[in-house]
């Protein structure tokens, strides 16, 4: 008789966790008052309210509202005078957006290793890939966790190189005293349906740098520029404006946010010293100077070797039998078609031309991504962490239950 679910033994889990995203009659007492103000659109009072509250919430001075995390970053990187002949230094190791609203504004992505401890951008690995074309840096505070930003602003004021940050998993996410978003030259946020401030869809580009702030504004407005009239179009810019609904739908999720990442808090350190038990797996780590993580994901650091060479597919597979809602993750990014198949100078339609056939992702090598990729880690969602400590002792049981049955997944 089988121990584990995987093979038809008894599931640890059988409850569901907490879903997302969450209920609450707020939603529906704002989304009346924009039905009812008739100002759906432009000049709605819950984009005013929301920009407000949200420049509060996350200490930055000036921010523009748009349509979803990957025009935020566009936006920012826009803003920051990145443009066709640049390259933009990002991480392997996230969402493709990262990368691709680098080649949507113009420009190249080049990829630099992370950290095998924190899983976001190392700082020397950035400085080893500049060129006499980087312009600019895209951290990735990713799941949630800071990146080491004095480190990483170091090496960009050294270079002169502009900073972006990439906050669309990590509202709220402290690094030495100050939320994340305008620690650097500018940061964009996503309010897309699983983040953990959402409207279903919807972005925010944030800066402290009034220039920086004007062109991301005007980008946004079809070249509109902030002071002028409706039709005075003085510089290239698109729609990407958000509806009061998705305005209302976030001024409520950030009435609720801090109550809700204090439980998010309480249940991943609880997880945490958890793990403390469970040789070959740790939670990622803090960055020197982070001070709060937002887990959007809770990111599991796997040892094939701790659990008698079992690989970490086979592990998640076990796991996930067991009712624990886990995944493997990313594939670094280089990996992906975008990025593997389109660069020849024939084939590519983008930014290439600028850099005379020079482009070519087959020989990019980041060996930490590589390994936290396809081996070294796995992770779980935020809504689960706004559970109960219960729920937490079940993902580490259901880890340790795996662990004693090792035999059994073995071929
Ligand atoms: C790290 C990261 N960057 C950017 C994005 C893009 O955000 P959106 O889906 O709102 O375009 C996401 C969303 O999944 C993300 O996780």
């Amino acid at each position: 008789m089988p121990d584990l679910a995987i093979n038809g033994g008894p599931r640890l889990r059988t409850e569901p966790f907490v879903g997302w995203p969450p209920k609450d009659p707020g939603f529906k007492e704002y989304l009346a008052q924009v039905i009812d103000s008739g100002a759906w659109g432009i000049g709605g009072a819950m984009q005013e309210r929301l920009l407000q509250d949200y420049k509060k919430f996350c200490d930055a001075e000036y921010a523009v509202l748009n349509t979803n995390g990957t025009f935020a970053l566009e936006l920012g990187l826009r803003a920051l005078g990145v443009g066709p002949g640049d390259e933009v230094i990002v991480p392997p190791y996230t969402f493709i957006a990262t990368a691709s609203s680098v080649v949507s504004a113009g420009a190249i992505p080049v990829f630099a290793d992370i950290r095998p401890d924190t899983l976001c951008l190392d700082a020397e690995a950035v400085e080893a890939a500049i060129t006499p074309r980087t312009a600019a840096v895209t951290a990735v505070h990713i799941g949630g966790m800071p990146a080491d930003m004095d480190a990483l602003k170091a090496v960009c004021a050294k270079h002169g190189l502009k900073l972006l940050e990439d906050c669309a998993q990590a509202h709220g996410a402290v690094y030495r005293g100050r939320k994340v978003g305008a620690i650097g030259d500018a940061g964009g946020f996503s309010f897309q349906s699983s983040k953990n401030l959402t409207a279903g869809e919807g972005g925010l580009t944030t800066t402290n740098d009034g220039e920086v702030y004007a062109r991301a504004w005007s980008y946004a407005n079809l070249g509109r520029v902030p002071d002028g009239g409706w039709y005075d179009h003085r510089v290239m810019g698109t729609n990407l404006r958000m509806t009061d609904f998705q305005a209302a739908v976030l001024v409520r999720g950030i009435e609720m946010l801090e109550e809700q990442m204090a439980r998010r808090d309480l249940c991943a350190n609880h997880l945490r010293q958890r793990l403390e038990e469970i040789e070959g797996i740790e939670p990622q780590a803090f960055s020197p100077g982070a001070e709060r993580c937002a887990y959007h994901l809770f990111i599991f650091r796997y040892d094939r070797a701790a659990f008698g060479g079992v690989s970490r597919d086979r592990f998640v597979q076990a796991l996930a039998a067991e009712g624990i809602p886990v995944s493997n993750g990313y594939n670094p990014l280089y990996r992906e078609g975008l990025f593997a198949n389109n660069w020849s100078p024939e084939r590519c339609p983008w930014a290439c031309k600028f850099y005379e056939g020079t482009v070519d992702y087959s020989t990019t090598y980041c060996p930490v991504a590589e390994h936290v990729c396809t081996d070294g880690s796995f992770w779980m969602g935020q809504s689960p962490f706004l559970g109960t400590t219960g729920d937490m002792d079940d993902i580490a049981d259901a880890i340790l239950k795996v662990r004693d049955n090792l035999d059994e997944l073995r071929d």
